[in-house]
């Protein structure tokens, strides 16, 4: 559920990786709340690492991320993140996985058992609770790492490519599956993606990042394209002319056309 209010704003934020990379250069951005926002753009550009500063997982070398009003790393709520690869850690359960983030908070042992049942539940992962990550497909790994970074219920979820090394059938299924999720819970979701496809599909807002950090270019974000198609989306959308022209849109944006 969108509102109005900003949630999470960059103001001229740039980052210089180790003195010598200038990657990112005067973004400058506004979420609201609630928004399910998808960042596209070349690889190399910069999108990891805008990322990153928005999760408070680096440090901005100017500028500012205001996550309601705070800097992220100071922020009270904690912010969930899944990466392209799953993360987990083999030697644990699905369910100890899950757990990790409220061992690492100081939650007791068992009392956060109502909140890890819940997220398991709502990933569809209820039945899989005793096995170990090698027992598991690829899309049921990236389930237990989306469970992981909700287990905490945070605000903000960040997701870095989250599908990107499933096959193209699942990728389509987990896109669904995180939709569902996103309008279960009141989550505002940020996520970098190399299709296209999947950020028209999924978000109410597209923004495309061009430049190249390593040519001397600095990225910058260079459109913002709002996805105007009705809720709730389903994947047959794809064939329709509207989808097709805010694709057109987004990848026209890419190219910098
Ligand atoms: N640890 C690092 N060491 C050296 N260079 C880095 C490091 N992290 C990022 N960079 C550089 O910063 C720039 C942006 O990298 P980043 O990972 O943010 O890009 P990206 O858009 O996420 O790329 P991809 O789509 O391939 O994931 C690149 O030029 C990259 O080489
Ligand atoms: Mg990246």
């Amino acid at each position: 559920m969108v509102t109005e209010r900003p949630f999470l704003i960059t103001h001229e934020l740039s980052f210089i990786f180790e003195g010598r990379l200038h990657v990112l250069e005067d973004v400058s951005l506004t979420i609201a709340a609630g928004a399910f926002v998808a960042l596209v753009g070349p690889s190399g550009v910069g999108k990891s690492t805008l990322l990153r500063l928005l999760g408070g997982l680096l440090p901005a070398t100017g500028g500012e991320a205001l996550l309601q009003g705070q800097p992220p790393h100071l922020h009270g709520s904690p912010i969930g993140i899944v990466f392209q690869r799953d993360g987990l850690m083999p030697w644990r359960t699905v369910w100890d996985n899950v757990a990790l983030p409220l061992e690492l908070q100081g939650v007791q042992k068992g009392e956060g058992n109502g909140r890890i049942q819940a997220v398991l539940d709502l990933v569809g992962l209820s039945d899989f609770i005793h096995s170990y990550p090698a027992q598991l497909s690829g899309g049921m790994a990236q389930r237990v790492s989306i469970a992981r970074a909700l287990v905490h219920e945070p605000a903000l979820l960040l997701l870095d490519e989250p599908f990107g090394a499933l096959d193209a059938l699942t990728r389509e299924r987990m896109g669904q599956e995180l939709l569902r999720i996103w309008e279960a819970m009141p989550v505002t979701v940020f996520m970098v993606t190399h299709s296209i496809m999947e950020a028209v599909l999924l978000a109410d807002e597209v923004m495309v990042m061009n430049g190249e950090p390593a040519a001397g270019k600095p990225a910058r974000i260079t459109a913002r394209i709002p996805i105007s198609l009705p809720r709730p989306r389903h994947l047959h959308m794809q064939a329709t002319a509207d989808f097709q022209q805010h694709a057109a849109a987004v990848r026209q944006a890419i190219a910098g056309v």
